[in-house]
């Protein structure tokens, strides 16, 4: 995931800039870079690798310039090198984009029949030249803008910095997040998120999506995508309260790990009366759980395999339907929905454009929406009927961890909410599952006591090149996502498999050299997965 980070400011902003850039690094990234305008001509630098590496640069070749933006690119189209890093530019302007513009093959030959040279493989430079083409015409700036974007076709955000225009930055959103911050004196900035802009200013506006935004000192004039002059009200942000290091951790990630205990512990109290015992939603139903026909759950990655997880739950407590799919499948299938039917959308960020779209499918077919997210100002939580806030707070890891536990714990919460709208749950049941939910806190602290044993066996994991994750029930899914977190984290193919499908085909894989990591809880389908575990072993499989 790119990051984007654009200031107007009193001073000097290059090295604003790539401090910016630092508390973007949590997004990922392969290559670097930042624009300035010095005396109104354009001037870049940019680096492959991490900051450091633009920062060095930077010491040997400083920009001066109080405007301009800066990008740190996770490579999508063209290799991570210097000449394809952000920003790209023409003799009229540099622009920094997070997304992808789908039709930029079409729009380069177009411009390049019209004597434009590109001399990048990324798709931004198509936005570059697209805009300077409308610029040589005579248009404005702002003109030249609001005619290109109707012709960009994928989601993306943008940032835009013109020759010869100290007093101005343009910025739009479309499926990607971007909002603007106000700082003293009239400083204005633009960032990819809230976190970007947290060391400047705590107020910001986000873009709806379609928005397009012109910045000058003091001043930020909202369009939407009719090109309308819109209003976007201003917010307070949490993030600065959240200018997190990572304390004694040596990664964020592991950081995240360790707070489970207190943000599921958050999160129960925002759903449960622990006086009573009972589930006590921060929110009304927007149905009538007695009528709802069905379940539909989206979501990608980690967030999906909470849905998979909550799924078994939905149906057991709720006695519910549940369809599931990722979301980058669901949106592009027509799926028929229920009349009376719900969605539920997990999303950690609320910004995942392939949810979204699934979200307004959902919507246009008249489900009612209960998006489950993490920040609470984003774009999913505005657009669900209600939003269900999982109280992770920012998850700066690109590996989602605390929010994964705190996304079940909503589910679970919701779950028996609907068991016992729907009758299906008496009270002494609710009571039972809260009291089990209860608990949940002081387990996870357990667990993360058993670190020193983990790091030993991941030590002897860390040798493989191939691991299978099996589990039956609820945890298949978990075998899922550890088989994801393994292959992001560690990048050693793995595999997760549902344990009685074993025997099934990848059985043929198991050897001495397999590790293979078994979820195993005591639950009624124990007994099943012990028997699968036997097939292994007597195939020498390392369990
Ligand atoms: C991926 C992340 O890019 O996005 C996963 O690596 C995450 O950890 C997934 O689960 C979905 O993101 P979100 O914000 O919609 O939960």
């Amino acid at each position: 995931m790119c990051g984007i980070v654009g200031i107007l400011g009193q001073g000097p902003v290059a090295g604003s800039l790539v401090d910016a850039l630092k508390r973007l690094e949590y997004r990922g990234y392969d290559s670097a870079g930042i624009a300035t305008l010095e005396n109104g001509k354009l001037a870049r630098r940019r680096a492959e690798g991490k900051l450091r590496n633009l920062e060095a640069l930077l010491r040997e070749q400083p920009l001066n310039g109080s405007v301009g933006i800066g990008h740190t690119r996770w490579a999508t189209h063209g290799r991570p090198t210097e000449n394809n890093a952000h920003p790209h530019a023409t003799d009229k302007l540099a622009v920094v984009h997070n997304g992808i513009i789908e039709n930029f093959r079409e729009l380069r030959d177009e411009l390049i029949a019209k004597g434009h040279e590109f001399v990048t493989q990324t798709d931004t430079e198509a936005v570059a030249h697209l805009v300077t083409e409308a610029i040589n015409h005579g248009l404005s700036p702002e003109q030249a803008v609001a005619i290109s974007l109707p012709r960009l076709k994928g989601a993306f955000a943008l940032a835009l910095l013109f020759a010869g225009e100290d007093n101005l930055l343009i910025g739009a959103r479309r499926g990607a997040p971007l909002a603007v911050g106000y700082g003293e004196g009239g400083e204005m900035y633009l960032g990819s998120d809230a976190l970007a802009l947290a060391a400047f200013t705590d107020t910001i506006t986000y873009l709806e999506d379609g928005d397009w935004v012109i910045l000058r000192r003091g001043s930020a004039e909202f369009r939407n995508e009719a090109n309308e002059p819109v209003f976007r009200a201003k917010l307070k942000t949490q993030a600065s309260a959240f200018l997190v290091d990572k304390g004694n951790y040596r990664h964020f990630m592991a950081k995240e790990i360790h707070e489970q205990p207190e943000v599921v512990a958050r999160t129960l109290a925002h759903y449960i009366d622990f006086s009573t015992g009972t589930v006590r939603l921060p929110f009304e139903l927007p149905f009538d759980a007695k009528k709802l026909t069905g379940l539909t759950v989206t979501a990608c990655g980690t967030a999906y395999y909470a849905g998979l997880v909550a799924k078994y739950w939905f149906e057991r407590f709720a006695r519910l339907r549940v369809e599931i799919d990722v979301a980058s499948e669901f949106r592009y299938r027509e799926a028929p929905l229920p009349d009376e039917g719900l969605m539920i959308v997990v999303s950690q960020s609320g910004e995942t454009a392939d949810s979204l779209a699934s979200l307004r499918y959902a919507k246009a077919h008249g489900q009612k929406i209960v998006g489950v997210v993490n920040v609470p100002t984003s774009t999913i939580a505005r657009e669900s009927d209600v939003a269900a806030p999982t109280l992770a707070g920012p998850e700066i890891g690109v590996a989602s961890t605390k929010a994964f536990t705190c996304q079940l714990t909503v589910l679970a919460a919701l779950a028996v909410a609907l068991g016992r709208a729907r009758g299906v749950l008496d009270a002494a049941s609710e009571q039972r599952l809260v009291n089990e939910l209860m608990v949940v806190p002081g387990l996870l602290a357990e667990a993360l006591k058993l670190e020193t044993g983990i790091e030993v066996l991941a030590h002897q994991l860390g040798k493989a090149t191939d691991v299978l994750y099996l589990g039956r029930g609820t945890s298949y899914p978990l075998a899922l996502e550890g088989a994801l977190k393994l292959k992001e984290i560690s990048y050693i193919h793995a595999e997760g498999y549902a344990a009685g499908e074993l025997k099934h085909g990848p059985i043929a894989l198991i050897d001495e050299q397999l590790p293979v990591i078994v979820i195993a809880p005591t639950d009624p389908v124990l007994e099943k997965t012990v028997s699968n575990l036997q097939e292994v072993s007597a195939r020498g499989g390392r369990i």
